[in-house]
């Protein structure tokens, strides 16, 4: 008999490494990968694509909401790179929704109720046949409440920034150390205090620190937390 299709929620905060993990487990195990966080991304470059941020940065909130039935975010498959592509409105966005510019304003932006619930929406149905592992902020919370595995991703800023950095100087992005760190402490501010499902731990959620760990023992660790689950 096959092994039960369960529904895998993975949070934690920015550049923890999550959403390399979900990506892995994903592909070994034949599930479905959903990037949240590119979502937000997708909907932020749309903002400053329409002129919906203002000079002082801050979102226009009413025009954004009024506009958001014309955004269609969708996936496409892994191709060559071996990564899942964003597309806005069926135009590739996977690399302008990575970069500083639209970092910087994510936050300001997931944080409108009526982004996230049209958002969650959209991820509730991705999940509706499970076979799924999905990272972010909130999907052990509030998307996905009854998750049979949920897992919470921390590690040090300081750890994070680095480990951002090396990501956004691979793809020839120039960026300062200390840009990247002031960009991961003001994002988990956000995350952490916004009135809507702010970013925290589910009480069920298995919590991972990987600050040490190398990119083979966090997938060990995983592996067996998700055989553990589907075998029962
Ligand atoms: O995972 P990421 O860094 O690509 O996410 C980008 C932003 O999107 C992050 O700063 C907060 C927001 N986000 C969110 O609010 N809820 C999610 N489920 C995923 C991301």
């Amino acid at each position: 008999m096959d092994n039960k299709k369960i529904i895998v929620a993975i949070d934690g905060y920015s550049s923890s490494g999550k959403s390399t993990m979900a990506r892995e487990l994903a592909k070994r195990v034949g599930y479905v990968y959903v990037d949240s966080g590119a979502m937000y991304r997708a909907v932020t470059l749309f903002a400053l694509r329409n002129n919906l941020i203002n000079p002082d940065k801050t979102v226009k909130v009413a025009e954004l909401i009024s506009r958001l039935p014309e955004i269609h975010i969708s996936f496409r498959s892994a191709g060559e790179d071996g990564v899942q592509h964003t597309l806005l409105n069926g135009e590739d966005v996977e690399k302008e929704i990575r970069d500083m510019q639209v970092s910087n304003m994510v936050s300001p932006v997931a944080v409108i109720p009526e982004v996230r619930s049209r958002l969650v929406a959209m991820q509730q149905e991705y999940g509706e046949e499970k076979g799924i592992v999905m990272d972010g902020r909130d999907i052990g919370t509030t998307v996905f409440p009854n998750a049979e595995l949920k897992i919470f991703v921390c590690a040090s800023p300081e750890e994070r920034a680095r480990r951002r950095l090396r990501e956004m100087i691979q793809k020839g992005e120039k960026v300062t150390y200390d840009e990247v760190y002031r960009n991961v402490v003001e994002r988990d501010r956000i995350d952490t205090t916004r009135e809507v499902s702010p970013l925290r731990k589910a009480s069920d959620a298995i919590e991972l620190d990987n600050g040490e760990m190398t990119p083979v023992q966090q997938m060990d660790w995983l592996i067996e937390k998700f055989q553990n689950v589907t075998a029962e």
